[in-house]
């Protein structure tokens, strides 16, 4: 007992010992892509161009011999350039643990018959999925514009834009609890679209609520998903009540406008230590938490960042 007690320790600390490198690492590529967000005022920038010419590096490298022709290996062509590996069904944007491109890396399934990579190239390649703001116009193109676009489109609703366009749909915009209740999000979690086609995946719904949220980040249907429970209205754990309005939860002292690094709200996820006792956190979770404090202007005397 007290042996397994032990080693269970050990192996805790390791993973969170990992993680807090990682969740470095990721402080940084999300504030890369809020920097990008910033400036381009629409989500959908692109990755960093040092972290593109690493990662393609890496895949015609390591990867394209066997994956390249007429007949890749596994069927998984990745001769092309970033932009269509990044269109793969085997690369979900934004989210490495859910690709399996960097799954069967990390696995060391590949590059089949070693040698293995160095942690530094998964790291790369990790990272450079990871920047990979979401997109759901190759989704909606399989799925949904054989009815939803051309000169009458069901529900006169498009689906056939760019990402511009599909941004300003009013179907994209939130209600009181953020991304969930966006009418794109909520017909297809309802399982009402496609209509009388197959559901979507589980991946392929958080693509769409992913960039929802890249919109205009919302963190309040997560916190009332994962916090509420013991950060409610009455009687909140540490005094912090998480189900307010975004302009009580920006009002809170736990969060420092503009700076998701000095905000134990995002802090407190980002080591793990919250949700307490709970599995952590996903990598886009963790995201949208970051990318909402740092949506948020800081006061205008603190100057530098605030536009
Ligand atoms: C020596 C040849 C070879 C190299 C090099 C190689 N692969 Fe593969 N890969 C294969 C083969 C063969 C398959 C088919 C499945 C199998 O046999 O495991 C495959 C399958 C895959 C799949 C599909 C797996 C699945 O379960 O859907 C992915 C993704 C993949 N490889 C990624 C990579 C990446 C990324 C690299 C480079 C880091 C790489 N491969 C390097 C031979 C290779
Ligand atoms: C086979 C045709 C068809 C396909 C495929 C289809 N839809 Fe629809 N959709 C409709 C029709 C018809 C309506 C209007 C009737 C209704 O609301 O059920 C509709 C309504 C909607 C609405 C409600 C619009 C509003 O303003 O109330 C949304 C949102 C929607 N679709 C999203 C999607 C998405 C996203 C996809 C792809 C993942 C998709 N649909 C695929 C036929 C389709
Ligand atoms: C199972 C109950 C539980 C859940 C779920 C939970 N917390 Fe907590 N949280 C606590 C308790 C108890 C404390 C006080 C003890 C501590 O700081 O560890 C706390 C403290 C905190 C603090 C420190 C507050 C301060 O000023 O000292 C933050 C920030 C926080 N939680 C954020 C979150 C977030 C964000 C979530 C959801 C992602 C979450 N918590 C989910 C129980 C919970």
């Amino acid at each position: 007992m007290r042996r397994m007690q032990t080693a269970w320790m050990g192996l805790l600390n390791i993973l969170r010992a990992s993680f807090k490198l990682n969740i470095m690492r990721a402080s940084w590529i999300y504030l890369f892509a809020g920097l990008g967000v910033l400036t381009a005022s629409f989500a959908g920038s692109a990755p960093k161009p040092r972290q593109e010419a690493d990662a393609k590096t890496l895949i015609q490298g390591q990867c394209a011999k066997c994956h390249s022709g007429e007949k890749p290996a596994g069927g998984v062509d990745l001769s092309g350039d970033l932009a269509s590996i990044a269109g793969l069904r085997d690369v979900v944007r934004g989210r490495p643990q859910a690709s399996s491109l960097y799954k069967v890396v990390r696995d060391r399934e590949m590059p089949k018959g070693g040698p293995k990579l160095s942690d530094d190239d998964l790291t790369t390649l990790r990272d450079w999925i990871m920047s990979l703001r979401p997109d759901p116009t190759a989704l909606f193109k399989a799925r949904c514009i054989s009815c939803h676009s051309g000169a009458s489109p069901a529900a006169a609703l498009d689906l056939s834009g760019d990402l511009k366009a599909l941004g300003k749909l009013p179907q994209a915009k939130f209600g009181d609890e953020g991304a969930a209740t966006a009418v794109l999000y909520k017909r297809l979690a309802d399982g009402s679209m496609p209509k009388g086609g197959t559901k979507l995946t589980d991946d392929e719904l958080s693509s769409v609520r992913d960039w929802l949220n890249s919109l205009q980040p919302d963190p309040r249907a997560l916190f009332t998903a994962k916090c509420v429970k013991c950060h409610g209205a009455t009687n909140p754990a540490a005094g912090l009540d998480l189900t307010g309005d975004l302009t009580a939860l920006a009002g809170l002292k736990q969060v420092v406008k503009g700076k998701p690094a000095g905000s134990s709200l995002y802090l407190r996820i980002a080591d793990r230590s919250m949700p307490k006792g709970g599995p952590p956190l996903s990598d886009s979770d963790a995201g949208l938490v970051w990318d909402w404090i740092h949506s948020l202007a800081p006061p205008k005397e603190a100057g530098g960042l605030s536009q």
